[in-house]
């Protein structure tokens, strides 16, 4: 049950995993990210994720993209720096090592696209995020399973939870299967849903009391992975940037919903309202 008192405790909570920005500091410090996402007719979820990261404290963030997303990403988002990797699909990922990646929001499942994530993961060791189209590449071959790197952060819906790791009859038995896979790929798993879960390869399991069924609409997914890979750049353990992730995503639907109605907000006032979590 939520009550106001429970959300102050996480409040708390997350306070205490909140760094404080320093004074002397500068980009270098707030890590780079690399968002690697889009396809033609899906340029926006490639904005949402790049918005989201920039706007969570990310010290530079790059847009990697199809080319007929250019105008787009330079338009709506000036902050954001584009690398071109394909024309109208993503067909190639560079690897920039000082970069921690966020993975998947709409991409589309093109073979030329699955070759490029999957080659990406080859290369790869380095804890990223995985959502979306990323995750549906994945499901297509139990072999692709273990191109995840350790500690990494998926972030599936329901529907992709499924197609990853097969169907369950509860959310009971999907818990407990989410748990087991933890373990056995050393990965931590954020289950998306009203009551979104958090499961460590130890066994603990977070559930977020924060958000809304504003959130319920295309986007909002997109904005999430742009979050926690934000958080991640920033140095926070896999954990705590998948805490601060989900709490401060939820807090500010929350906040857009007193704002506009859950009825119209959209991703996009979800970020606007980031800063008045932060505050
Ligand atoms: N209550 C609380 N939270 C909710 C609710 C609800 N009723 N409904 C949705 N949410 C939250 C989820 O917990 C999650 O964080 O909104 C987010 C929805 O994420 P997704 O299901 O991934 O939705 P979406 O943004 O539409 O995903 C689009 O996925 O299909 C791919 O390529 C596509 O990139 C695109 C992306
Ligand atoms: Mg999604």
């Amino acid at each position: 049950l939520q009550t106001e008192t429970d959300d102050f405790v996480i409040c708390d909570r997350v306070n205490n995993i909140l760094k404080p920005r320093n004074d002397f500091s500068h980009k270098g410090t707030y890590g780079k990210v690399t968002i690697v996402a889009g396809s033609y007719g899906k340029m926006g979820a490639a904005v949402l994720a790049v918005k989201s990261a920039l706007r969570t404290g990310a010290g530079l963030a790059f847009a990697h993209a199809p080319k007929c997303g250019y105008e787009i990403l330079q338009t709506s988002c000036p902050e954001a720096i584009f690398i071109e990797g394909g024309n109208e699909i993503v067909d190639t990922i560079s690897l920039q090592e000082d970069c921690v990646y966020g993975i998947g929001p709409g991409l589309g499942t093109d073979e030329k696209t699955k070759e490029a994530v999957l080659e990406f993961l080859k290369n790869n060791s380095k804890p990223l995020v995985l959502d979306a189209d990323a995750l549906n590449i994945v499901a297509q071959n139990q072999d692709n399973f273990k191109l995840i790197p350790k500690k990494s952060i998926i972030t599936p819906h329901p529907k992709e939870f499924e197609r990853l790791f097969g169907e369950t009859e509860n959310s009971f038995e999907r818990l407990e299967l989410a748990k087991k896979k933890t373990k056995e790929l050393d990965i931590i798993i954020v289950l998306k849903d009203h009551h979104t879960q958090i499961i460590t390869p130890e066994g603990r399991v977070y559930y977020n009391i924060t958000g809304n069924s504003g959130l319920a609409k295309g986007g909002s997914g997109d904005v999430l992975t742009g979050i926690i890979t934000s958080f991640l750049a920033q140095g926070y353990s896999e954990e705590h940037a998948a805490i601060l992730g989900i709490y401060l995503h939820g807090r500010a639907a929350d906040f857009a919903a007193e704002k506009y109605s859950k009825e119209a907000m959209l991703p996009t006032d979800v970020i606007n309202e980031f800063g008045k979590v932060f505050e």
